[in-house]
């Protein structure tokens, strides 16, 4: 076994290792060598196996305590109402679950933030097209999403040929940013069913947000004050065309416009500032494509000049793209669209499957094994990457899937389930001499590091392929570890062992943002 110095000086509790090696080593620690190569110095040491052996399997799947918790925000999904979820939210929210999952397992204080987009100039837009469109309040509760959209959609088209359309439109949204009452009356109607069908397809993602926050808690009337400060401070400055722009970098960035009312950035400052207030982060996140690198840059380059301390702790937790991501069908990309079409093909092959222990009418576990496919697919690569969306490797049974890690999940189930053995209450370490037995336990005495690693780089293909890496070691150990049919005492350390892998493996699909079946 060998450990990084630090996390050596952690474990013994000391601050300086050099002293520690001048002691004797115990019964504990034995044989300490140190390796001392170019990039890292690493110390190399046995530890007395039945120690080791209890250590895991009493530990390994809790984690540790030894540090405070920090308070984290994390700003994910964050879709924009009136456009489709599309790709770049689907990634967003399944990257941004994965990231507070993790630090809610580390035990951090985490805040999960969806930072609804329902402001700009689109809002004029959607207004003008649901004129024109005649669509009634009535129409927009039974298909908010789509229907906004398609308003979104017919202004615009309107507007290619008649460029009053778009005058209209910033029209009606100065509207909403100075206040009209009646038109924000309706407009918030809408948002609220918009708001109904996300939380139903967060729902089938397992998905839960502690906060929603809207663009529009930061308008213009809203954020008078933090403008102001942006004056004061010289940040910005007028332009000859009436904005107001700030220098980054020596480039004219637009903060106020020439009306008076505000952009992306502007909302994403006060929402900032107002956040800091409300939870004295020590770290927040956004969880947003590449494409909006200049976006957060600029964002974070602005608190910096109004000299707020913290805004250093803001992270851009990016990502690439995903192409060619269409139902089948036609090239939708609305996101329950592409869930209901896993849950199809899913339940297609469970009537084909003869093995299907569970029944299938309600879909549900269809549903539950396609999301899986969904979220493995997305999280088992560097996040950075841009990749080809293809249907047959996102639901494939063999290779590494969703299914494999839900498969190999039930089949540790079933195995307690069909034993006839219990579990052990007391691990004896004496027993675990087969090979296989000891390569599980130094596959689950790692998981603390990977999340760890997974933690520090954010992330998740690191704990994607420990578990793949995990299932096959289980694989192999059901094989060679037979619990039925051996003494007692064996069958239920074997199946203490087991049932420690269930809960590493468990505890790390959750941490992905899947849900463990029993049986499927
Ligand atoms: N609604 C934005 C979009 O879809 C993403 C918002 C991300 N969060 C933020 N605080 N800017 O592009």
């Amino acid at each position: 076994m060998s450990l990084p110095l630090n996390d050596l000086e952690k474990l013994l509790g000391v601050t300086n290792i050099t002293e520690v090696l001048k002691i004797q080593p115990d019964d504990i620690i034995k044989n300490i060598h140190l390796v001392r190569d170019r990039a890292n110095r690493r110390i190399s040491f046995e530890i007395d196996k039945s120690i080791f052996v209890k250590d895991v399997i009493e530990n390994c799947a809790f984690p540790d305590l030894n540090y405070s918790p920090k308070n984290i925000v994390v700003d994910f999904s964050s879709p924009n109402i009136a456009k489709p979820f599309h790709l770049g939210h689907l990634r967003s929210t399944i990257i941004g679950n994965f990231i507070s999952n993790l630090n809610s397992f580390l035990r951090h204080k985490v805040v999960r933030l969806n930072y609804v987009g329902n402001w700009g100039t689109q809002f004029g837009f959607i207004k003008v097209g649901m004129e024109e469109l005649k669509y009634a309040p009535a129409d927009i509760q039974k298909d908010p999403l789509k229907l906004l959209y398609k308003s979104y959609v017919h202004a615009n088209k309107l507007a290619e040929a008649d460029p009053s359309i778009h005058d209209r439109a910033k029209q009606e949204f100065l509207k909403l940013e100075t206040g009209s009452l009646d038109d924000i009356k309706d407009w918030k109607i809408f948002m609220e069913y918009s708001k109904e069908e996300l939380i139903n397809t967060y729902n089938r993602l397992g998905i839960t947000f502690d906060d929603y926050s809207y663009e529009s808690d930061y308008s213009a009337k809203n954020i008078e004050e933090v403008i102001e400060a942006l004056r004061a401070k010289n940040i910005i400055h007028k332009d000859s065309d009436g904005k107001e722009v700030a220098s980054i970098n020596d480039k004219k960035i637009s903060v106020v416009k020439s009306d008076g009312s505000t952009l992306y950035l502007t909302r994403d400052i006060a929402a900032a500032i107002d956040r800091f207030k409300k939870y004295s982060f020590d770290k927040m996140y956004y969880v947003v494509d590449n494409s909006q690198s200049d976006h957060f840059y600029v964002l974070k380059d602005i608190l910096y000049k109004m000299d707020l301390p913290w805004a250093g702790r803001l992270v851009h937790i990016k990502f690439g793209r995903i192409k060619g991501m269409s139902t089948r069908k036609g090239t939708s990309v609305f996101l329950k669209d592409i869930l209901d079409e896993c849950r199809d093909i899913m339940i297609k092959r469970q009537i084909e499957s003869p093995t299907t222990k569970v029944p299938i009418n309600d879909g549900e576990i269809a549903d539950i094994l396609g999301v899986s496919c969904v979220i493995v697919n997305e999280l088992k690569r560097r996040r950075q990457k841009d990749y080809e969306f293809n249907w047959d490797t996102v639901l494939q049974v063999q290779g590494d899937t969703g299914i494999r890690l839900q498969y190999t999940h039930c089949r540790l189930h079933s195995l307690e389930k069909n034993s006839g053995a219990t579990p052990a209450k007391e691990c004896i370490p004496e027993i675990f001499n087969h090979p296989e037995a000891l390569s599980l336990l130094k596959v689950l005495a790692k998981f603390h590091d990977v999340l760890y690693k997974a933690n520090a780089q954010l992330e998740a293909y690191i704990l994607v392929n420990y578990l793949f890496h995990l299932c096959n070691h289980i694989n192999k150990a059901l094989v060679e570890l037979q619990v039925k049919g051996t003494s007692p005492d064996v069958a239920s350390q074997r199946l203490l062992l087991f049932n420690t892998a269930r809960e590493v493996l468990k505890n790390g699909m959750e941490i992905l943002g899947l849900r463990p079946l029993q049986a499927m």
